[in-house]
């Protein structure tokens, strides 16, 4: 059979990460290429023993359909959770349940977006949602990043595209794949410069509670006072990914908006996800579960920037994160990072090359992604070694 496939998926390149991916399931490789929290801070115990009572007494209640917008009772305890952060929910916003955060991303591209709009991101930025925002038709422009978050300047300059871009995908907590925060200073900036020119901006924070050094700064969505933001939470990272829970939360204009996209995508998120994740949000110690990460993270950060420090050549440069998952290193100029990444998987280390992040992936690049909430602190140790001998080999 000749599948004819639409232009849309025609034009979703397939990821250079592709070929590490294929290699996840070496069992000798050193994976700093992973995305996923570390396994060992899912609360088993607590889902074990909330399922069984959910499915004892009222398995009707999970097993049924549910409400597009999700389980109330979920909602009121997420509302309550992220306005730890400020004041993330306000009162006239409304607040939808979704599968995963990539579900928002998605919707919203679906909602906005008309074949050939222009869609503003952090350049690099998460390739699952700049993928998502592909397929949808929209044509994904870079804002060049610096070490306190996004380009203001260049962000200014892009603002001005004709047709107005869309929206812009803004990751302001240790983002995913460089491990930046952005500053109180640009968070202000940002949301005035897309007052300014009428574009909404996407706030994704799925890695927002895992902060481990530093202040925390309050999200974008505290502040806004017009209704531009989207904001984004999950509960992937801190409680556990397969639960697919999620929140999409704005105003009831363009969240009623996502939410009748959602229905056609899935109906609605599995029910005893949300039962499970209500019942760990109200009656579990949220605190201790997020200091766990904290502690887990930190520790594994501390060890891979030690080893980084002390195996590295001087003229590889490497962001510090306060929080979250990611480093990202930037070799020399003149250094072929392709075969860099390359020599390292023969070496049995994966590393995602820095183009798989880029809005155009066809464009140079210097840097690779390193994951360290995954490997084991001997692998970080074992890794980094490997690597620094390469970063010898490589740089002069
Ligand atoms: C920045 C960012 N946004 C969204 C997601 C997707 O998360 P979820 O599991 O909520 O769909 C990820 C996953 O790694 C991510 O890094």
């Amino acid at each position: 059979m000749q599948y004819n496939f639409s232009n849309r998926f025609k034009n979703l390149k397939p990821s250079p990460a592709g070929d590490i991916l294929a290699m996840m399931g070496d069992p000798t490789l050193i994976k700093f290429s992973g995305g996923n929290p570390a396994t060992d801070s899912f609360p088993i115990d607590k889902i074990t023993e909330f399922s069984n009572e959910v499915l004892t007494t009222k398995p009707l209640s999970v097993l049924e359909y549910g409400l597009t917008e999700g389980y109330h009772p979920l909602l009121q305890e997420a509302k309550k959770f992220l306005n730890r952060d400020g004041n993330v929910v306000r009162d006239d916003d409304m607040m939808i349940c979704t599968s995963g955060s990539q579900q928002i991303a998605d919707c919203l591209a679906k909602v906005v977006c008309n074949e050939g709009d222009t869609v503003l991101t952090e350049d690099p930025s998460f390739l699952g949602v700049l993928d998502s925002i592909r397929s949808n038709g929209a044509n994904l422009v870079g804002v060049k990043m610096e070490d306190d978050g996004i380009d203001l300047s260049d962000l200014e300059e892009k603002l001005q595209i004709k047709p107005t871009p869309k929206f812009i995908y803004v990751i302001p907590n240790f983002q995913n794949p460089t491990g930046i925060t952005m500053s109180l200073e640009k968070r202000k900036a940002v949301y005035e410069l897309c007052k300014k020119y009428g574009v909404l901006i996407l706030e994704d924070n799925p890695y927002g509670q895992l902060r481990f050094s530093g202040e925390a700064v309050p999200p974008i969505k505290s502040f806004d006072e017009e209704g531009i933001v989207i904001y984004a939470a999950s509960f992937s990272k801190i409680i556990a990914p397969g639960i697919r829970v999620a929140c999409a939360v704005g105003k009831p204009e363009i969240i009623g908006a996502i939410k009748q996209v959602k229905f056609l995508n899935d109906v609605h998120s599995t029910t005893w996800s949300q039962v499970i994740c209500e019942r760990i949000l109200a009656t579990c110690d949220m605190d201790a579960q997020i200091e766990k990460l904290k502690e887990i993270y930190g520790a594994k950060n501390k060890v891979m920037q030690d080893e980084m420090a002390k195996n590295f050549h001087p003229s590889v440069k490497y962001t510090k994160p306060e929080g979250g998952m990611f480093v990202w290193v930037t070799l020399p100029d003149g250094v072929d990072m392709m075969k860099f990444v390359g020599e390292a998987l023969e070496n049995k280390v994966a590393l995602v090359p820095g183009t798989a992040f880029l809005a155009d992936t066809s464009m140079p690049c210097q840097s690779f992604r390193m994951n360290f909430s995954t490997p084991s602190t001997e692998d970080i140790i074992k890794g980094i070694e490997i690597l620094g001998k390469l970063t010898y080999k490589y740089c002069k």
